[in-house]
């Protein structure tokens, strides 16, 4: 069957397509939206040997000729050095502005292959291949991408929207089941802070969907996210409002993060904790519903973690003041008075956000 989500950014708008089998059907795809005689498919070593040679013979069978750039695979790739050898690869290559850079992999591909593309020239043609559940409902559509700096996450970037995004859910089936629970932290927060029936959805299936990534449910649930991302990015692209709402849960979630090194959580194992703190806060600062707190826990708690015990939450906090979405004003933070329906607040107070991080430790 198929889904497609148009997201509309003017001159920049594209279309996401998602369906079972598409990755075989890319070259196709592309004959239509960008004509192009070569491709550069940028991927990390593991999705290269699970779909690179696929992808290839999409492009192969649409006359498109292929390269493949493959790092190592993980967040340390999203780094200058990487950025440097991609540029390296470009020139060798002769890369021109008439030819495409394809990301083909998780988030940190989309972000740095996207980021290198929107440089390179002052911009080569770019499309999105996500394979892992975050990539698919969240980084490969809105246009953001970058690299880390030592100083901290996703320091360096731009906004660089895709030509085309193709899903193919089928992906999923090889992805490790953390990183699948992981992805699905980002799922649920669409139905929390957009769309109750989606949340429902979710809640109530979240073993099955955990346990058999890349089913037909999956479909139009990664349709759904998708739907629901093209909306807040089209009313604004730049982040400089709505988009905020994303941020349901990351706000001690990054928090977490930080204080744990990056290390010790994936990032949606962090996010989902981070939901917790932040239902608590709805709960206190904006009257959302016991029963609605109590449900929206209890799917939470049903999300793997890993020991958090020794974690102190006065610790924790202070790392809220350095996240990168602060201003000198202060921290806006992501509530909910009901679920699906979200809204943003200036720093609660403080004695709150402790007992909140507390909650979230538990
Ligand atoms: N640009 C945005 O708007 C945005 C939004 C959210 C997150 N991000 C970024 O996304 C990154 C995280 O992305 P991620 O969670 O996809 O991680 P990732 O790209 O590191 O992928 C996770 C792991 O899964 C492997 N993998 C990928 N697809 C696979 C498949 N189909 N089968 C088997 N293994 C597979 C990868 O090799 C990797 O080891 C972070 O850097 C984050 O900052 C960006
Ligand atoms: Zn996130």
């Amino acid at each position: 069957m198929g889904r497609t989500v148009e997201v509309k950014l003017g001159a920049r708008s594209y279309p996401v397509h998602i369906a079972c089998g598409l990755l075989d059907r890319v070259g196709e795809l592309l004959v239509e939206i960008a004509p192009c005689r070569r491709a550069v498919i940028i991927t990390d070593d593991n999705v290269r040997a699970l779909y690179a040679a696929r992808l290839a013979s999409s492009l192969a069978q649409a006359q498109i000729d292929s390269l493949v750039i493959s790092v190592p695979p993980g967040e340390s790739s999203k780094s200058l050095e990487t950025l440097a050898h991609l540029y390296d690869e470009f020139a060798r290559l002769h890369v021109r502005r008439d030819e495409l850079v394809l990301a083909l992999g998780g988030g940190v591909i989309g972000d740095l292959a996207g980021f290198a593309a929107a440089t390179w020239l002052r911009g080569v043609r770019f499309v999105q291949v996500p394979t892992t559940v975050l990539s698919q409902v969240d980084s490969s559509v809105g246009g953001k991408v970058g690299i880390n700096h030592p100083s901290g996450k996703n320091l360096i970037g731009s906004f660089y929207q895709p030509l085309l995004v193709v899903i193919d859910p089928d992906t999923l089936r090889t992805l490790p089941s953390a990183e699948v629970w992981s992805g699905l932290a980002e799922v649920i927060k669409y139905g929390f802070i957009a769309d109750r029936s989606l949340y429902e959805r979710v809640a109530t299936d979240i073993r099955a969907l955990a346990a058999e990534p890349g089913s037909s449910l999956w479909e139009e649930i990664l349709a759904r996210c998708c739907e629901i991302k093209a909306t807040i990015v089209q009313s604004d692209e730049r982040d400089l409002g709505l988009r905020h709402i994303l941020n349901f849960g990351h706000t001690l979630g990054h928090a977490l993060e930080a204080a744990t090194g990056y290390n010790r959580l994936r990032h949606g194992e962090a996010v989902a904790r981070g939901m917790v703190a932040a239902l608590w806060l709805s709960h206190w600062l904006r009257a959302f519903p016991e029963e609605e707190l109590e449900a929206s826990l209890q799917v939470l708690e049903q999300f793997p973690r890993p020991e958090l015990d020794d974690l102190v939450a006065r610790e924790i906090v202070p790392h809220v003041a350095h996240d990168k979405k602060g201003t000198s004003a202060g921290q806006k933070w992501v509530l909910l008075d009901r679920i699906g329906s979200a809204t943003v607040i200036q720093d609660p107070p403080a004695e709150l956000v402790v007992q909140a991080a507390e909650k979230m430790l538990r």
